[in-house]
Formats: C-alpha cells, sequence, structure tokens
C-alpha cells in the first residue's frame, strides 16, 4: 500500500474515491511530503506567488539608511500550510542571514529571479500554524528582477510601490493579491526624517539619533498594496466627515508642484465621503496620501493612504487622480482581483469614478465623456486590439484597459439601467468584502442583480480585439 500511495501522490494514476480511501489509510511519511509550488498559479506571473501555504500576518521591523539606502531587519510572518509541505518559497531580492521556521534554523537557497527556498529542519503537515522569521539586509535600488526595480531611490531617501511587484524590495512574502494578509511596520530612520506607510502611526518615538515609526494595517491587504517611503515629509493629520482618521505626507522637495499636490490630496476625506454614495461604507480605518519626491510616473492605490507622483501635480490641481486612486480602495483594495488578468475589475472601475466626479464638477457626463472616448478612436486604432478582460501582462496598464474598460460600464449601466446599475457598483464591493474575484464573477452578480442575460455584452465590450459597432448609448443598445 506504501508504493500505491506514492503512486497516487505522484499523481501517476487518477485520485478516484477508492485511491483516496487508500491515501487516507496511509500513514504520513517524509515521502509524502513535497515542495509548496514556486508560483501561486496566475497564468499571466507563473513565478508570483507560491503555493503550499497562506499568510496571515506580516510583522516587519526594519532600519533605513537614507545615505546608502541600505535596509535591515527582521520579517516575521505568522502562516498556515495548506500541504504537507517539505519546503516552501518565498519571494524576495534582499540578502538573507537567516531563516527559522517554528524557531529552528531552516536552510535557504535561492533561485529563479526572486525565489528564497526554505526548507525546515523538520517538515510541516498541512494545517499547521508556522512561524517564519527572515533576518535580511541589503541596497533595494542596486536589485533588479527581470531587468526592473521597484524600490525609487529619491534625493532624501526612497520609496517602494508598484504593481504588480512591489513587495521583492523591501519585504519576504507571498507575492499574489490571493494571499492577503495584516501588517505592522516598524521602521527606524535618523531623527528628521520620516517613514510612511499603510493604516493608522501607532507611535513615532526616538532614541539614539532614530526615530522609529510604527504603522499598522489591520485588514487584509495584499502584498502589492503594501508600502514604505522614507524621506524628509511634511505631514498634515485630520478626519473625514464620516469620522476617518487621515494621515497625508508631503515631501519637502516638490518645488513648484507642491501646492498642487497639497490642493489636491488634502481632498481625501471629502473624495472618500463622496465615493460612498456610490460604493458603501469606506471599507478601512485608516486615509491618506502620500507624495515622495519621484520622477516615477505612476500612481497606486496603496491601502488606506495611496502614492502619488510629483508629475501627476504638473499642470495645476489633479483631483481626478485622487479619486481614481481611492476608488481603488473599494475596487482593487476591499475587493482584489483573483488573478492579475482580472485587471478590469480595478481600472476599469477606478476610471469610471473619474467620469463620475468630472459629471460631479460639471465637465462632463459619464456619457458626453463616453461618446467621445468611443468617437476619438477610430476603427483602427491599437486601442481597440487590447481587450479589457483579458489584455495580457503586457498591456496590463495599457490606456484601453482603462478607457476601453469604463465604457463597459457606460455600456452596462445602457443596457441596464440607472438603479441597477447604481445597485451593483454599491453591492459588488460588500458581496466580495476583503476578498478576491474573477471579471466572470463580476458577470455572474450583474446577471444577478439586473436579471438580465449579460454575457453577450460583456463580450462586445470587454472581450473582442475590435471596435463595437455601436457607441455605448441608451438608444444604441438592445
Ligand atoms: N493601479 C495604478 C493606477 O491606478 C497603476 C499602476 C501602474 N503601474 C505601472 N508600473 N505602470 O494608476
Ligand atoms: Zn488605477
Amino acid at each position: 500500500t506504501l508504493r500505491l500511495g506514492a503512486f497516487v501522490h505522484r499523481r501517476l494514476i487518477a485520485p478516484g474515491a477508492l485511491a483516496a480511501s487508500l491515501m487516507l489509510a496511509i500513514p504520513a511519511s517524509a515521502a509524502d511530503y513535497s515542495p509548496g509550488a514556486p508560483g501561486i498559479g496566475d497564468p499571466y506571473y507563473p513565478a508570483y506567488g507560491n503555493g503550499g501555504y497562506d499568510v496571515s500576518h506580516y510583522d516587519l521591523r526594519l532600519k533605513y539608511q537614507p545615505e546608502s539606502d541600505k535596509l535591515e531587519g527582521t520579517a516575521t510572518l505568522l502562516a498556515t500550510t495548506t500541504q504537507d509541505l517539505s519546503r516552501f518559497n518565498l519571494d524576495f531580492l534582499l540578502d538573507v542571514s537567516e531563516v527559522r521556521v517554528n524557531g529552528a534554523k531552516a536552510s535557504l537557497t535561492t533561485s529563479g529571479e526572486h525565489e528564497l527556498e526554505i526548507t525546515p529542519k523538520t517538515p510541516l503537515p498541512k494545517g499547521t500554524a508556522v512561524t517564519v522569521v527572515v533576518r535580511y539586509s541589503g541596497v533595494p535600488s542596486s536589485k533588479k528582477a527581470y531587468g526592473f526595480t521597484s524600490w525609487h531611490r529619491t534625493p532624501d531617501g526612497g520609496v517602494g510601490a508598484n504593481e504588480p511587484e512591489a513587495a521583492w524590495w523591501w519585504f519576504p512574502s507571498n507575492d499574489h493579491p490571493l494571499d492577503k494578509a495584516t501588517y505592522d511596520v516598524s521602521v527606524a530612520v535618523p531623527d528628521g526624517t520620516q517613514a510612511i506607510s499603510n493604516g493608522t502611526l501607532q507611535s513615532a518615538t526616538s532614541r539614539l539619533g532614530w526615530t522609529r515609526y510604527n504603522w499598522r494595517s489591520n485588514k487584509p491587504q495584499a502584498t502589492y498594496l503594501a508600502t514604505l517611503a522614507v524621506g524628509r515629509f511634511d505631514v498634515t493629520t485630520g478626519t473625514s466627515e464620516s469620522g476617518i482618521p487621515i494621515v497625508n505626507a508631503y515631501s519637502k522637495d516638490l518645488g513648484d508642484n507642491y501646492g498642487a499636490a497639497r490642493a489636491s490630496i488634502e481632498r481625501t476625506g471629502e473624495i472618500a465621503d463622496w465615493l460612498t454614495e456610490y460604493f458603501g461604507p469606506y471599507p478601512f480605518n485608516a486615509l491618506g496620501g502620500y507624495v515622495p519626491n519621484t520622477t516615477t510616473g505612476y500612481a497606486l492605490e496603496t491601502q488606506t493612504r495611496p502614492f502619488y507622483s510629483p508629475r501627476q501635480f504638473a499642470n495645476g490641481t489633479n483631483v481626478s487622480v485622487v479619486v481614481h486612486e481611492l476608488a481603488h480602495q473599494w475596487y482593487g483594495d476591499y475587493v482584489s482581483v483573483a488573478g492579475w488578468k482580472d485587471i478590469w475589475v480595478n481600472e476599469g472601475f477606478a476610471r469610471y469614478a473619474q467620469w463620475l466626479w468630472s459629471e460631479h464638477e460639471g465637465e462632463g457626463t459619464a456619457q458626453e465623456i463616453a461618446d467621445y472616448v468611443y468617437a476619438s478612436h477610430p476603427a483602427d486604432d491599437a486601442f481597440w486590439t487590447v481587450k479589457p478582460g483579458d489584455p495580457g501582462p503586457e498591456n496590463q496598464f495599457h490606456i484601453a484597459v482603462y478607457d476601453r474598460g469604463a465604457l463597459a460600464l457606460q455600456a452596462l449601466r445602457n443596457e441596464i439601467g440607472d438603479e441597477a446599475f447604481f445597485a451593483i457598483l454599491k453591492g459588488w464591493p460588500k458581496q466580495y468584502a476583503h476578498g478576491n474575484a474573477t471579471v466572470g464573477d463580476f458577470l455572474k452578480y450583474a446577471e444577478k442583480v439586473s436579471g438580465q442575460p449579460l454575457a453577450a455584452l460583456f463580450d462586445t465590450w470587454l472581450y473582442q480585439a475590435s471596435k463595437p459597432s455601436a457607441p455605448a448609448a441608451r438608444d444604441a443598445s438592445i
């Protein structure tokens, strides 16, 4: 029976009912334990995340020296095994000096672009609580994977913020949105410098010339939504009308962009409250935004406290980008993609929120913008070849995912009417609260709420590599 068990285990025969009952009869032996997969199974990014365990909490106790860009410290991960595990991977790029699993020193090796392979002293049975302690140090900006870095040096420090990959440069993780966890991020920086992260600032105390900032993000958070910025910031605090505490941070060196950045981001509480009318209650207990002195072009919906680039404010206030990143707190952060091909459920909705804001501001209705987008891209424009419902990793953040994505929502709105449409916008976040969902899940949910078949409409607007023959207007639908 032991040999048969091994065969079943290696899937040389189909695991039918008989085989399964035989497996149960076999006592666990080392042969039944296997390494966790080096990827979580995302078809766009097969190496991202890992198999065999699930992290519930990250505790990061770090120290960062802005002059040298040196980051060092200890990460303690609380996890549970999801299979009999002989070995498992973390995704990480910095230099690891020691790993302990449940207190015992583990052996480690690196592989691939960003894999840290950890072999615990004793194999870990399925369903076990595991504590992993990783001691590490390194210069994040010097580390590259696939030829790039997501850690951006600034004149006064550095910042880690990118999508889909950001964690590898500053903490070891199961780097995929499917494995959300809570975070305590504690970072010591030289006095006079600030460390900014997600959630609430529990304390900031100075000793021996270093100030330690303790941040807590106590709701499930995807790894790419965890952020760290160190620099010289002006920090403002407040409370939204609905009672959410706000902490914003602006690099002192934003130059001419400083005023516009601050004039935009100081409206965070107002915007978050406005969005609750469309998306339901704000899902977290902290709010804010931060602008490091970086040349990076994008903004990012880092949980509770989005990252903004000074470039977003080069022409003056840009409240629209604040609307976009705050909309992601519901669409992206509270409900996260199940795989990276579901990116439309993030970007299409954050873009549509900008259209709703435009309407609110009297700068064009969502329908007018939809008509404009439709008309301004001729049929032979490459814009129409990118399918928002499955853009491919190379086009994950193509403008079409955003604009075609929001057009699809306007088409949906015209098909099912405002009442059902806005019920869906508000109901969806609660439906998948703190979890993950796919484009297919959204289609099913929209059909359920509206009581209408919508597969054909989704196909036309999300899955065709060509311009739909009629604009997303009420009179053109059906
Ligand atoms: N989700 C971000 C946004 O809302 C986009 C990040 C794009 N990332 C990138 N590396 N280009 O704008
Ligand atoms: Zn976005």
